[in-house]
């Protein structure tokens, strides 16, 4: 006799039993197309350099660049985004709106050597500033602080050099309040009104950026960044309140950071704003700890990074940045 389930009638196990109908009946894709490799371009910087906290990355010269971005031509990605790594640092982060910047020549570069390949530039100022912030410091109230409206009008200016080095689409990461609406105003002031702009929207305060911090050398000088990314315990509904301001003010994708530990976070921003292209940062620390786990002979690398990219899809995400979009491509072939 069936029981009330349906069983034996019902047997959810055929679905699984042929390999040929698991793969009939799967509804989440994952291509190399979806997925945005980061890269670090180091001023200065003789051939490539590993990053000791993140196996198998580099901070690249520009040269180096050059022959990665040729490597990565045929193999189908989404895109690039670039992070730069200045010759010097000062408090106000200049270098970030030199025409002569780090990431500005890495964006000539990119252009020239994958004319076909997207390329996006994040804006920001903590790998440019001496103070390791993201963007330009005072005190307030004695306590010093980033000044979010002094900011604003830099990072519009970051965006318009990145823009006219070759950017094909504007990250900015910093999480200033109306960043995204300044930018969008120097942008098209400037003629560039149909350059994109991926808003890092959601972008909480995460320990997962550790690595990160010594591949871009970006280590926030004194204190943390809790006044300006968001608290991890914070009411999910604040980050729907991010990308609704973000959108407002003209962000055209928009971005949760990390992602594994914020899938809950794609998945309402998704269901909340279900034509907006969404991107998940698969961040340094998620990368990390896979390798150091890999190494060991703990777990396996390639199944264990293409289950988590498949899970931050299934989650809701279009478009991943990922450490693992080079290699992704290749097994995904
Ligand atoms: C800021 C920025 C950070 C990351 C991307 N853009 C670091 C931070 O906010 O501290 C982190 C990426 C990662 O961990 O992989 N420019």
């Amino acid at each position: 006799m069936p029981d009330s389930s349906g069983f034996p009638t019902t047997r959810l196990r055929r679905l699984r039993y042929l390999p040929q109908v698991r793969q009939l009946v799967r509804s989440t894709r994952l291509a190399p197309s979806d997925l945005i490799y980061p890269l670090f371009v180091k001023a200065g910087g003789r051939g490539r350099e590993e990053i000791a906290s993140m196996p198998g990355q580099f901070q690249l010269s520009l040269e180096e660049l050059d022959r990665e971005m040729t490597e990565l031509a045929g193999l189908g990605l989404g895109g690039v985004i670039l992070f730069g790594l200045p010759a010097a640092k000062d408090a106000t982060g200049s270098d970030a709106l030199s025409d002569q910047g780090i990431v500005q020549q890495a964006l000539a570069v990119t252009k020239r050597a994958a004319p076909g390949m997207l390329a996006i530039s994040d804006v920001c100022f903590c790998e440019y500033t001496s103070h390791g912030h993201c963007g330009l410091l005072h005190e307030h109230h004695g306590q010093t602080d980033v000044d979010n409206d002094a900011t604003l009008e830099l990072l519009g200016r970051q965006a318009v050099s990145h823009a006219r080095a070759g950017a094909d689409m504007i990250a900015p990461s910093g999480m200033m309040d109306g960043m995204v609406g300044s930018i969008r105003r120097a942008l098209d002031a400037a003629g560039f009104t149909q350059t994109p702009i991926m808003s890092y929207a959601a972008k909480y305060a995460s320990a997962f950026y550790g690595p990160f911090r010594d591949a871009a050398d970006s280590a926030p000088q004194f204190g943390d960044r809790r006044s300006y990314q968001m608290d991890p315990a914070s009411d999910p509904g604040q980050a729907l309140r991010e990308v609704e301001l973000d959108l407002a003010e003209g962000a055209d994708l928009i971005m949760v950071k990390p992602a594994l530990a914020y899938l809950d976070i794609l998945r309402s921003v998704r269901d909340r704003f279900p034509g907006v292209p969404l991107a998940a940062y698969n961040v340094s620390g998620e990368y990390s700890m896979v390798k150091a786990a890999a190494a060991r002979g703990w777990i396996d690398e390639r199944a264990t990074a293409l289950e988590s990219l498949v899970a931050m899809r299934r989650a809701g995400a279009s478009a991943i940045l990922t450490y693992w979009a080079k290699d992704a491509a290749r097994w995904l072939a």
